[in-house]
């Protein structure tokens, strides 16, 4: 039986598609329509080009943002481009398929990206947590990654807390916060993007909350007030900032802090000197493991309590 068609009947009779004739049935010649095949899954789609094994490895490494896939192709692969991406874009269902050019780089945090397959489109609304974030996927540093961890710093928030995120980028934090909390957030970014995304995010959502968004470099903000919580979320050099955040910290304030490392010990010793330094004291929270940097690297979280 060839299975490419569909069985027809008609007039009394059916009709099987078959690929060569067969014995004690009669063999006509009619158009039958074409049967459409739903891959099961994505090592269906790329059967034939690559192997179990390399797209097993592909499709870990999908970051999907909204109707955007973001796909990082081995430089083994790349010949191959074309073909993952229309596989990617037909098992993932989305509008447009990237691949990564190049790593996180510069202040902004920002990934070159091509566009492999799809529409050409770099703008999305990306929905976590009940809110939903607009963004340039080429203009703005954004992980869906961190969704469990922004819900989690978001959940140990309290009621009419004072909070700044030092680096915000379209505001991830600040919204799922500002959703689930009658707070008060000041949103810092030194990109103009992010911050023009966080102004049309903050419209875009139904906050308890206020967010107040500035587009500066954290350094040169003149704060009026202190803050019981800090978010320090640039983890190759929040540690660099960790003077200024001890001088904008309130008494018992929260520092919920992020750097990259292999274990939590460096990240504790940088918070107890810069704290020491302003006759301040650190007590650690909690520890976790974000997300993977690179091998044997972490994407860690520390939460310290400040004592004046
Ligand atoms: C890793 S991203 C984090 C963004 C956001 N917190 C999130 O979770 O999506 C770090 C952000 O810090 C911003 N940034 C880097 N240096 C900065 C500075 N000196 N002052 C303010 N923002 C800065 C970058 O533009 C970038 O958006």
């Amino acid at each position: 039986m060839n299975m490419d068609y569909k069985i027809k009947t008609e007039d009394g009779y059916g009709y099987i598609p078959i690929n060569e004739d067969v014995d004690s049935y009669e063999v006509c010649d009619i158009e039958l329509e074409t049967l459409k095949k739903y891959p099961k899954n994505f090592t269906d789609l790329l059967d034939g080009v690559l192997t179990a094994e390399e797209t097993e490895d592909l499709k870990t490494s999908f970051d999907i943002i909204g109707d955007i896939v973001i796909v990082e192709i081995p430089k083994n692969l790349e010949n191959k481009k074309e073909e993952i991406g229309k596989a990617t874009l037909a098992f993932t269902k989305r509008k447009s398929v990237f691949m990564k050019k190049s790593a996180i780089h510069g202040t902004t945090r920002i990934r070159d990206l091509e566009l492999i397959a799809g529409e050409d489109n770099n703008i999305t609304i990306h929905k976590e947590h009940g809110t939903r974030l607009q963004l340039n996927v080429e203009e703005v540093y954004f992980s869906p990654r961190l969704a469990t961890e922004r819900k989690r710093v978001s959940d140990s928030v309290r009621e009419n807390e004072k909070i700044l995120d030092m680096f915000c980028g379209i505001g991830p934090f600040p919204m799922v916060i500002a959703k689930n909390n009658n707070v008060d957030v000041t949103a810092v970014d030194i990109n103009d993007s992010a911050i023009k995304y966080l102004e049309k995010n903050i419209k875009l959502n139904k906050l308890q909350g206020s967010i107040n968004a500035i587009c500066s470099d954290i350094t040169e903000v003149e704060f009026k007030e202190k803050f019981d919580r800090i978010i320090m979320n640039l983890p190759g050099l929040a540690y660099t900032f960790l003077d200024l955040a001890m001088d904008l910290i309130n008494d018992q304030g929260i520092i919920n802090y992020y750097e990259f490392s292999d274990s939590f010990g460096q990240g504790i010793e940088r918070l107890q000197s810069a704290a020491s330094k302003k006759n301040k004291k650190v007590e650690i929270l909690n520890t976790r493991k974000v997300k993977s940097s690179s091998p044997g690297m972490w994407h860690v979280a520390i939460d310290a309590r400040i004592t004046d």
